[in-house]
């Protein structure tokens, strides 16, 4: 399973990074805005720290506005993703940029129908947000196996599955489970996936165990 860090935050992914553990970066007009930083310059650099996809999306809604940001935001880096949204206009872009060999990140998917038709696009990746469907008491997870069903059932579809709006470790864990391809995740929430008390409590003991033995291995 491959991780990404959601995120525009370039000290979170430099951190991240250097674990060797991140796969990509996603990134969205919100989290932008939150970085405070200009974009495209953003983009180029994310891009040079991370060999992996780095998501980048478009801003407009329809197609030819869509295609031109497109054209800007792939040109900064052979590893930028355009994102788009999940509308008729944005399958559009997504089909006719994935037919020039660009990957394309679609995004915004509620629907197992829609993750259908963002497949058939020739979407590289497919964006179910399930923290926003649990926030309205729909079951996020259920959307993931959907959706894997349905892509496993017709192995010509070359869409990854990765699994957006990620709010806990059990997302990740159960994603992983069910199989899906890609959990793109806050670092915080990374970041919880190392911790365990027994892990914590485990280790002090060993340390204190081996300050009384009084040896040294360097
Ligand atoms: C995915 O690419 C989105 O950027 C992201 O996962 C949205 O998450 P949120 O629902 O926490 O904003």
């Amino acid at each position: 399973m491959k991780f990404f860090v959601d995120t525009a935050d370039i000290n979170e992914i430099k951190d991240l990074a250097e674990t060797g553990l991140i796969d990509g970066v996603t990134t969205n007009p919100s989290l932008i805005a939150k970085s405070g930083k200009e974009f495209i310059p953003l983009i180029s650099e994310i891009c040079k720290i991370v060999e992996g996809p780095v998501s980048a999306e478009v801003a407009a809604t329809d197609y030819e506005t869509m295609v031109k940001e497109a054209d800007k935001l792939r040109a900064i880096a052979d590893n930028v993703a355009i994102k788009v949204p999940l509308t008729e206009d944005g399958l559009k872009v997504c089909k006719k940029l994935s037919d020039e060999g660009t990957r394309v990140n679609v995004t915004l998917c509620f629907s197992p129908g829609q993750a259908l038709l963002a497949a058939k696009a020739g979407a590289s990746f497919i964006s179910p947000f399930i923290g926003r469907l649990d926030d309205i008491s729909s079951d996020g997870m259920n959307l993931i196996a959907d959706i894997i069903t349905i892509y496993d059932n017709f192995p010509n579809f070359d869409t990854e599955v990765l699994v957006a709006s990620v709010r806990s470790p059990m997302h990740i864990i159960e994603s992983a489970k069910m199989g899906a391809d890609v959990a793109t995740c806050p670092a915080k929430v990374i970041k919880q996936l190392y911790k365990h008390p027994l892990t914590d409590s485990g280790l002090e003991a060993f340390c204190a165990d081996w300050e009384k033995s009084g040896q040294k291995i360097l």
